[in-house]
């Protein structure tokens, strides 16, 4: 049943993949279209992915009623997940004592009790790192610390599974951005993270879908990861592309990035396109839809 309600999507891998995992970012609830967010969950039952990944911003202004929508929502799909909090769900300015003291208290009390979490089962290994930070307005970094446990911990699984990194604030930016929003500490962090066999980096914050590989602004010999980035899937306060999210599909050595856009006029979820990625050694190849290597090129 699950496999046949996920080939509807992929209806020419049928029973090929070992993994899909779901990606989705920035629901900000307390500005989501509920149109929008009852199709999201609606989508994700049917999908069944084995793994939904959200990359942060999970509520607006980090209140109470918006971390209980965000956890209902979650609750209602009946998925492994991992999620991690963006600088939206960091208490705002405007409650200083609780964003000095416990800045994540809101999603430690309703959406998990880690804000770096690590999912791991026979094939796959995904750690998320919290880039949030409660002395920024807007910007994420990360510390060695950090780097250093992710790094552990996808290291400690065997070599043959597939190593995601989780992060709310990005490691690549689309070519067509105009802004500096890249992870503090992105060069450092992507060296250790090479180190530790990371295939793809997730992440949120910019509300713009975004593929492509590390190669355009990082330089690691024999090196090549995939950067994987979210668009905002349910808020009404979107910026240059409608809702979106991305369901990645694993076939080692094939790896699938199914783009799925809101559709205003069938008030649903399309797939606005796919992005195909092959891997040798430590590399990942963008493919055209004939077979040949296209990287370089960037999706957003
Ligand atoms: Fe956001
Ligand atoms: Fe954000």
């Amino acid at each position: 049943m699950r496999r046949c309600e996920r080939s509807r999507v992929t209806p020419n891998l049928r029973g090929a993949f070992i993994r899909t995992v779901a990606h989705i970012s920035d629901l900000h609830f307390g500005t989501t279209d509920p149109v929008i967010i009852a199709a999201l969950a609606e989508r994700l039952r049917t999908l069944q992915p084995h793994l939904l990944v959200v990359s942060g911003d999970l509520t607006q202004r980090a209140r109470r009623a918006e971390f209980q929508s965000a956890r209902a929502f979650l609750d209602a799909i009946p998925t492994p997940r991992l999620v991690i909090p963006g600088n939206h769900d960091v208490a705002p300015w405007f409650r200083p004592l609780e964003r000095w003291r416990a800045p994540l208290a809101g999603f430690y009390r309703y959406i998990a009790p880690d804000a770096e979490p690590f999912y791991q089962d026979d094939e796959l290994a995904v750690a998320g790192v919290n880039s949030t930070r409660r002395n920024t307005v807007q910007a994420g970094r990360l510390n060695a610390a950090q780097v250093e446990r992710a790094c552990a911990r996808l290291q400690s699984v065997p070599a043959s599974r597939v190593r995601f990194v989780v992060s709310h604030h990005p490691f690549d930016l689309p070519s067509h951005y105009r802004g500096h929003d890249v992870v503090g500490r992105a060069e450092l962090a992507m060296s250790s993270f090479a180190r530790a066999g990371a295939d793809a980096f997730l992440s949120g914050h910019l509300h713009v879908t975004h593929i492509g590989e590390t190669t355009l602004r990082y330089r690691i010999e024999d090196y090549s990861a995939l950067v994987i980035q979210a668009g905002t899937a349910a808020s009404t306060r979107i910026r240059q592309e409608v809702n979106a999210w991305n369901l990645i599909s694993v076939a080692l050595p094939d790896l699938y990035v199914d783009r799925f856009v809101w559709h205003a006029p069938r008030r649903d979820f399309i797939v606005a396109g796919r992005d195909w990625f092959q891997r040798s050694g430590r590399q990942w190849e963008k493919k055209a839809a004939d077979g040949s290597a296209t990287s370089g090129n960037r999706t957003g």
